[in-house]
């Protein structure tokens, strides 16, 4: 739409068009297009923050990123590499955005090596992202799964009535963004939970142990989930003994990241564009693959 509201491009239109067109500009509530959404645009990394050994915050301005949902993701090309999605781990009003990667791969490893003042490029922001909601909401993360959880939190401080994060990682070092956590929760009615495989911080178990014995003691309303899709796929199936709803955020391959490619598959569902977070109706329509497979990189269906 924007590219049709240039006054260059309606001079034959008249008067009522050019209202139109000076309306529209003023509304802040007007969606971006989907071709600006889609265009590639190129970045310059303000800051890169090594979180620990593998993971690397990098910060951007983007208008568009700015007018995210957390939960949404992008597509960073990394120029003479590849395209990866990558979730948004920071959303502000301003187009200061960020996105935090863990180094596992080609791509990812290319893209940890930038420093501030490199060029990437990004596309998006894609996809349906968490949708915040009020009452007593649980968050679980697990390792880079918080990434997308950040932003969400900050929402949900806002609606909630309290807020339980828990945040489970392999050790210490995996656990991310605890100061921040800290200071997002300290103002609210809220408790957090941390759990490490090794025992090197906070309780030494699975975060989804933990979980079941908060969900014993206490009614909640909603819980969001993102991290290994087995720690969802267990959150899913103790969200269905409690009868809590929940949203999870799924990761599958994505290259079109606009629902044309079938590369993201997941059932009936296109997780780049049903996803990629799917609440609990969505996650039981596909419950012969979540949590099992995936499709490899040649489409081939395997097992996770
Ligand atoms: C919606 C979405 C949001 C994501 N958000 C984040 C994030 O915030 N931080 C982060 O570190 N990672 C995130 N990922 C995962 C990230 O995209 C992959 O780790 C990355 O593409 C790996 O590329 P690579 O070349 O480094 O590794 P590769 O050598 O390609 O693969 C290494 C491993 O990662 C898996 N993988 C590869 N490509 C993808 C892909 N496109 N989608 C999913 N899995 C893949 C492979 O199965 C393999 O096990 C997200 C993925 C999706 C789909
Ligand atoms: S990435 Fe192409 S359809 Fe989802």
């Amino acid at each position: 739409m924007s590219q049709n509201l240039n006054k260059e491009n309606t001079p034959r239109k008249g008067r009522a068009w050019t209202e139109l067109t000076i309306n529209l500009r003023n509304r802040s509530s007007v969606p971006p297009s989907f071709d600006s959404v889609n265009r590639m645009r190129i970045v310059e990394i303000i800051e890169a923050k090594k979180e620990n050994f593998t993971v690397k915050t990098f910060t951007f301005v983007d208008k568009l990123c700015g007018k995210a949902d957390p939960g949404q993701f992008v597509m960073v090309w990394i120029p003479g590499v590849d395209e990866i999605p990558m979730s948004l781990s920071a959303i502000t009003s301003e187009g200061l955005s960020s996105i935090t990667v863990n180094e596992v791969g080609e791509a990812s490893r290319a893209l940890n090596q930038k420093k501030k003042g490199d060029q990437i490029g990004v596309r998006g922001p894609f996809g349906n992202g968490f949708v915040p909601t009020g009452g007593n909401v649980m968050i679980v993360g697990g390792g880079t799964g918080l990434a997308p959880l950040m932003p969400l939190t900050e929402k949900l401080v806002k609606v909630a009535d309290k807020v339980t994060l828990m945040g489970g990682a392999k050790s210490r070092d995996n656990l991310l963004f605890l100061d921040r956590i800290d200071k997002i929760l300290s103002e609210v009615d809220s408790e957090t939970v941390f759990t490490t495989e090794d025992g090197s911080y906070g309780i030494e178990c699975l975060v989804v142990d933990q979980a079941e014995q908060k969900l014993k003691k206490e009614k909640f309303d909603m819980i969001f989930t993102c991290g290994p899709e087995q720690m969802m796929y267990n959150m899913f199936l103790l969200a269905e003994q409690y009868n809590v709803p929940l949203q999870a955020s799924l990761e599958r391959i994505m290259r079109c990241a606009i629902g044309l490619c079938g590369s993201c598959q997941i059932g009936k569902l296109r997780v780049c564009k049903d996803g990629p977070v799917l609440n609990s109706e969505q996650l039981r329509s596909v419950k012969e693959e979540f949590g099992k497979f995936q499709l490899d990189f040649t489409g081939k269906k395997i097992k996770l």
